[in-house]
């Protein structure tokens, strides 16, 4: 969804007034009640500071929060720990050393349960075999591995010594790896020999050769799971993980560091081509991250059996496969795979095969399923299950009612999760025992949690009002710059709002009369395609990139299945026009080469969905491009006001041109 939305669309939604109350029985055991709300409103800092004792920390902090040099914080100021110790090792101290960790499933069908001793044994030998590299606390590596076990294994290591890491999801590009490697200067890259990609094995450390093919490269290793036992070409950089990992002790001694101490490195989308690299600290990020993970899915970790089904690539599976449940001592399910591999129904016999107990997975998935049908989850019991929970995109009350009837059979609280990568953890989202819920909203702010909805001059919204949704408290969680480029930090999040302090969550929101918050989708030039941010600049530099293509415009066109598509409309240079002018098929080769073009520099989920070949560009006077005008026509709205054009005759070009078929 878009704010271009017909205003008509947002009334309904706002109109919607189903209310679910947590069912009987669930609020009575619930971990957080309706008073939680109020200590938090009362004294925030002193709330955080109780989340923060479910961590065990070597050194107690002396300040909850330092905010004098905002927007830079500091959170539990002089405390100490380690990461790791926290995800791992105090489980197995304190007695549950045999409680499964993970319960990890192949996409072929081969299955491996960790325990939290088991897990404990191989993050300290990997810890060892990092060491043996020559890393140091504070040097960054890249992860670049598909869910296997060893990703989280990896992540846990370089927590443990307190190495920044950098994971780049297994389907990015070489190139997009090789700008984010170069960016945070990544010495180490663990990766995998292929993955499993619906059925078949796909390769992947060719992806990384070429990433680090260069001369100037900082990577000195690269680290291979043998994952698919495909070929690889091998270089005097690489090292198998078997031969690495395996010898090594199961002993490593621990070593606190400063709250402060960075945590990860991950890229996300902005405005501007650039990736932007969010720095996340230990502390502040574990307390947020495991306190949220216990509240908002109501965790019982002695008896839930929690699946979330994002990819570590993205920063849910940072926060809530691997850090979040971990702290918690949870009991969870990762699966490696595609969704219908080998059949439609692979998620539903997951959940009755481990008994899942809490399941979160991203709107899309759920539109996807109900394309699939409904008798295919009808054929599973699903009598495990009891919290659902939704993130990535605003989830559309159909695909909100039936999630709840499909697959929670009426019975389950659905959480709609608001965050973002920089948030680091949820903000806002009903909690399971205490929120009655409305299909489609993700409620109010968690306890703890400040935000508000602004005009354009940043004055609050009240009830009935729509603006911009801003985050006016500091949060434990929060991004703590962007990785080389603090400027752009304050620029991108805090300058829109300077006047009032607000964080700018780049998110268009609004209140119902109760109060509840719905959150409209992306103000700026991002696109959420799937729950995933690409900006419109990004898809553009990269078409621009290819020698036919002269200039381009991309922007998201809402799309039933995946949120929003890419759809580009692209000029192209002289010898291309003119071949593409006098030969028909040369235009639609043309078109299938810049598809592929864009998989290959970014990733194939940036492939745009649609391209449209066109001889002008709406532009206004300053020359900028409308995109807007371009969105009506990718979605076949009629068009507005085209008067502030610069030439409006080229609406008509583009819009005749594409009856045409161009
Ligand atoms: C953007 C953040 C948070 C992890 C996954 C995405 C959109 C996310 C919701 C939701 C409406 C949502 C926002 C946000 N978004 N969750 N429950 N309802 N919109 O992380 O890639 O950093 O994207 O995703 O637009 O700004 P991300």
């Amino acid at each position: 969804m878009t704010t271009s939305e017909p205003a008509a669309t947002l009334d309904n939604l706002l109109a919607e007034d189903r209310t679910f109350p947590p069912p009987d029985g669930f609020a009575a055991t619930a971990n957080v009640t309706a008073e939680a709300y109020r200590r938090a409103t009362e004294d925030p800092e002193a709330y955080w500071a109780e989340q923060a004792r479910r961590l065990s920390w070597a050194t107690e902090w002396t300040d909850v929060l330092d905010w004098t040099d905002a927007p830079h914080a500091r959170w539990f100021v002089g405390g100490e720990l380690n990461v790791a110790y926290n995800c791992v090792d105090r489980h197995v101290e304190s007695g549950n050393g045999e409680r499964v960790a993970i319960h990890w499933e192949g996409e072929p069908g081969d299955t491996r349960t960790i325990t939290y001793a088991q897990l404990q044994d191989e993050v300290c030998r990997t810890a060892n075999a990092l060491t043996s590299l020559g890393l140091q606390a504070g040097d960054r590596v890249a992860i670049y591995l598909p869910m296997v076990p060893e990703a989280v294994f990896a992540m846990l290591a370089c927590a443990r010594l307190g190495l920044p890491h950098s994971v780049v999801f297994g389907g990015f590009s070489a190139e997009a790896l090789r700008t984010r490697i170069a960016d945070a200067q990544a010495q180490v890259v663990i990766t995998a020999d292929g993955q499993y990609r619906r059925g078949s094995a796909a390769p992947l450390k060719s992806a990384v050769d070429e990433a680090v093919a260069d001369r100037d490269s900082p990577v000195r290793s690269v680290v291979v799971v043998r994952r698919t036992g495909i070929d690889v070409s091998w270089t005097d950089k690489d090292v198998w993980w078997h031969d690495l990992v395996d010898g090594q002790s199961t002993e490593h001694t621990l070593q606190a560091f400063p709250s402060e101490h960075p945590l990860f490195i991950l890229y996300t989308s902005g405005t501007t081509g650039k990736p932007k690299g969010i720095l996340h600290t230990s502390g502040g990020y574990l307390t947020q991250a495991a306190y949220t993970h216990w509240a908002v899915f109501d965790l019982k970790p002695e008896t839930d059996v929690y699946w979330c089904t994002a990819d570590i690539g993205w920063v849910t599976g940072h926060s809530y496969i691997v850090y979040g449940p971990l702290a918690n001592g949870a009991t969870e399910v990762i699966y490696e795979g595609t969704p219908n591999t080998p059949h439609e129904g692979r998620h539903w016999d997951i959940v009755d095969k481990y008994g899942v107990s809490i399941y979160y997975t991203a709107p899309t998935l759920i539109r996807t399923f109900m394309k699939w049908g409904s008798e295919i989850p009808g054929r599973y019991r699903l009598d495990s299950l009891r919290v659902l929970g939704s993130v990535g995109e605003p989830i559309n009350p159909e695909a909100w009612m039936w999630y709840r009837q499909t697959i929670g059979r009426d019975r389950c609280p659905i959480v709609d999760t608001w965050w973002q990568t920089e948030t680091g953890a949820i903000m806002i989202s009903p909690l399971p025992g205490v929120t009655a819920t409305k299909p489609g909203s993700a409620m109010t702010p968690l306890p703890g949690i400040s935000a508000a909805v602004v005009n354009d001059d940043g004055v609050r919204v009240g009830p009935g009002g729509g603006g911009y949704l801003v985050l006016d408290r500091p949060w434990p969680g929060m991004l703590r710059t962007i990785w080389g480029d603090d400027q752009r930090f304050v620029d991108t999040y805090w300058s829109r709002f300077a006047a009032q302090g607000y964080y700018f969550a780049g998110d268009g929101a609004k209140y119902d009369t109760d109060g509840a918050l719905w959150l409209l989708g992306r103000v700026d030039d991002v696109m959420n395609v799937s729950g995933h941010r690409i900006s419109t600049t990004e898809v553009e530099s990269a078409l621009v990139a290819h020698p036919s293509v002269a200039e381009a415009a991309v922007v998201g066109a809402s799309d039933e299945m995946t949120g929003q598509g890419i759809v580009a409309f692209v000029i192209l240079r002289g010898d291309a026009a003119a071949k593409v002018q006098t030969d028909g098929q040369s235009g639609a080769d043309l078109v299938s080469e810049l598809r592929k073009h864009v998989g290959t520099q970014i990733g194939p989920i940036a492939r745009p969905r649609q391209i449209m070949i066109v001889q002008e560009l709406p532009k206004t006077r300053s020359g900028k491009i409308m995109r807007r005008l371009l969105r009506d026509v990718a979605e076949h709205r009629d068009l507005g006001d085209v008067t502030t054009l610069q030439d409006s005759s080229v609406m008509e070009l583009i819009t005749t041109g594409l009856a045409s078929g161009k």
